[in-house]
């Protein structure tokens, strides 16, 4: 495996494969790597001649300081974890590589950007998308690998990918659960035992939640009370929306591709924790 830090190192490696007619994947990833990134990894590693794993923490796509600063950073162990997922390359570039000048592009692509996570963390999407388009130009990968767990973030992926005609396939990941059902997230690396104690409830709660036979609006309400009824668990927002536009709906029959989304705060700091359920 080799550990690249400047765009010329990786695009002449980059030559040479694509030269050779080898497809090449890319997964994007911000570091504080844990098994559903390497589901991601070791997918390209299947679909693909080549697998390049981008590190890189985007402090453009932060819109709290104290969050960036807090984020997890275990490069060493990334790269342990990437070499046993066979992955060929990494790709761990300092942020004046990636932003030599500050980058004033603006991405917008409503609904998919503004509701949920884009109403509440302002500029984030922005800054994903700023750092995704850099990195598909860069690398130029026939397929590039997201976790289903950032569901919103797949859907302005793709709003980006369709606006500026990027050749490349996005490929969902399904979420990838601890054995409690907690969705794994680089995040619960900060949780305390109690507090990993109950963060299980999210996804608990969301499955009850198909069971209950309630109107759109009721099962909404419901996912909410029941969550935070539960001391330490503070629900954000749960919005059952249209699976592709994200969109929030009214009725079950508004749509065939229906998902609720949440973020709940968990704990004292306090964590903020993202689930979501497909309900068809
Ligand atoms: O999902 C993430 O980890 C990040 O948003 C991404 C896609 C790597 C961009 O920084």
């Amino acid at each position: 495996m080799q550990i690249v830090n400047t765009i010329s190192q990786l695009q002449n490696i980059l030559l040479q494969s694509k030269n050779e007619g080898k497809k090449v994947g890319l997964v994007p990833t911000m570091g504080a790597l844990h098994d559903g990134h390497a589901s991601l990894v070791r997918r390209s590693v299947t679909d693909n001649d080549v697998t390049v794993v981008s590190i890189f923490l985007n402090p453009t796509q932060f819109n709290d300081p104290k969050d960036l600063e807090r984020y997890p950073r275990t490069l060493d162990c990334d790269c342990k974890i990437l070499a046993q997922c066979g992955a060929q390359i990494v790709f761990a570039p300092s942020v004046a590589e990636m932003y030599p000048t500050p980058d004033t592009r603006s991405f917008s692509y409503p609904p998919t950007d503004t509701v949920m996570e884009g109403a509440r963390r302002p500029g984030h999407f922005n800054g994903v998308c700023q750092i995704v388009s850099k990195l598909f130009q860069i690398v130029n990968p026939d397929r590039a690998y997201f976790g289903e767990k950032d569901f919103q973030q797949i859907a302005v992926i793709r709003r980006m990918v369709a606006d500026l005609g990027f050749s490349v396939d996005i490929v969902p990941c399904p979420v990838v659960r601890e054995e409690s059902g907690l969705a794994m997230s680089s995040r619960n690396t900060l949780l305390s035992a109690d507090e990993k104690a109950i963060a299980p409830n999210i996804f608990r709660i969301l499955k009850e939640s198909k069971t209950l036979g309630m109107s759109l609006k009721d099962t909404e309400s419901w996912v909410v009370s029941q969550i935070n009824a539960i001391d330490g668990l503070d629900v954000e927002y749960y919005s059952i929306v249209d699976g592709k536009t994200l969109a929030e709906l009214q009725e079950w029959t508004d749509s065939d591709d229906i998902v609720g989304c949440i973020t709940v705060y968990c704990g004292k700091t306090p964590i903020r924790l993202i689930d979501h359920i497909r309900y068809k």
